[in-house]
């Protein structure tokens, strides 16, 4: 028995085929390459030394999904496909809800039609919305989301819970990322953005390898430490780790909630800085204004995840940056070389 993992070729994807190989997992692997590389997908091979089954399809053809699983046997999924850009999202929602809800739909009748009824998916903090109380805990509700792509998210997440009332063989854990950065520590793997980054540490990592001039520092401002924001990031080790932590959740029937992130809260300049220190590489920047939507500040509640899965981020920041400018200098341009 397989484990089918949709979007593998992408950034935590890629990291989380890693961890289950060695576990000894089997594993399938299913992109449509619009924002993953083949490449990650060879270089997990060299990382574990395995071979990867890997085939190219979208989640939303449901032919090639019959014939996967006609092909191979599955006991479970992990769903990471779908489109991930915050402010592309807002001027293409349809996109967005095409893939990411549409895509998760066929995927779940895929699955119903030959029994497979395991699923964990990948989730955002942003469901968490703008009111919700700091450290964010998993009890609370869904809030409202600001854009298209939260709100396909927080979608995804009711059409699952829905799923799980109906047909209680069903059994899915709800992922709450909070900000997933560094890489593998081989170098080999990593994240590889098309165009300008979004984020914050792949525009880090960038200006310090020379492909961008400087950093703008979103707001100065905030009511924070040092008046930038600050988030939760957390190693996507860790956060792969997680998902195999998590297959074990999906063995009993019904739907669970976790947060994976690490509990603490780094400002935009600490991170700067911490880049710079572990490095020994500087980061020009100047401060911008605000970028609309961001939140001031805000981080998970970790402690259920510690108590029912055994996880807890392990992994330092120190140890997310040495990773990153691994990954990052060793392949200036991403998989493109
Ligand atoms: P990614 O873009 O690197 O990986 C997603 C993969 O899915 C890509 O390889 C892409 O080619 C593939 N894909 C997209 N649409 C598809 C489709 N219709 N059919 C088949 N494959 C498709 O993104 P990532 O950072 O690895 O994120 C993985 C998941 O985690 C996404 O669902 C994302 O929304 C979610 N997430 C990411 C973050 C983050 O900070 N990176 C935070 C919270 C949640
Ligand atoms: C963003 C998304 C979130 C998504 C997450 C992972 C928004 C509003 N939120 O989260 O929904 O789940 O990415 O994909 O887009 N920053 C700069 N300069 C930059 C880039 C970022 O100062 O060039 C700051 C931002 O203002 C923020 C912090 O760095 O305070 C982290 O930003 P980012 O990495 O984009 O993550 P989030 O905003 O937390």
């Amino acid at each position: 028995m397989a484990i089918l993992v949709t979007g593998g070729a992408g950034y935590i994807g890629s990291h989380t085929v890693v961890e289950l190989l060695e576990a000894g997992l089997e594993v399938v692997v299913i992109d449509n390459l619009c924002n993953g590389s083949r490449e990650a997908v060879r270089r997990v091979e060299r990382i574990t030394g395995k071979p990867v089954r890997f085939v190219q399809c979208d989640i939303r053809d449901r032919q090639g999904l019959d014939a996967l699983f006609r092909e191979h046997a599955i006991e479970a999924v992990i769903h990471f496909a779908g489109l991930k850009a915050v402010g592309e999202s807002v001027g293409k929602p349809l996109e967005y809800y095409e893939n990411n809800v549409y895509g998760t739909l066929v995927l779940c009748q895929a699955m119903e039609a030959v029994g497979v009824r395991r699923m964990v998916f990948s989730s955002s903090a942003t469901v968490y919305g703008a009111e919700a109380p700091v450290p964010y805990v998993e009890t609370t509700t869904r809030g409202t989301t600001s854009n298209p792509y939260g709100t396909s998210k927080a979608m995804v997440e009711t059409l699952l819970e829905d799923l799980v009332v109906a047909d209680k063989r069903w059994s899915v854990a709800l992922l709450r990322y909070f900000n997933p950065i560094g890489a593998h520590p081989s170098g080999l793997i990593g994240e590889d953005p098309q165009g300008i980054p979004n984020n914050l540490m792949p525009f880090i990592a960038q200006v310090a390898v020379g492909r961008r001039d400087e950093l703008t520092i979103f707001g100065s401002d905030y009511p924070t430490t040092d008046g930038t924001c600050e988030r939760d990031y957390l190693h996507v080790v860790d956060l792969a780790v997680g998902h195999l932590k998590a297959l074990k959740a999906v063995e009993a029937p019904g739907v669970s909630i976790y947060n994976l992130g690490t509990g603490q809260g780094v400002s935009v300049l600490e991170m700067v800085g911490s880049f710079t220190r572990v490095t020994g590489v500087e980061v020009p920047y100047r401060f911008g204004d605000r970028r609309p939507g961001d939140l001031p500040a805000f981080w998970a509640d970790a402690s259920k995840a510690a108590q029912e899965l055994g996880w807890s981020a392990e992994k330092s920041l120190d140890e997310m940056m040495a990773d990153t400018w691994r990954w990052q200098s060793a392949n200036p341009q991403g998989y493109a070389e």
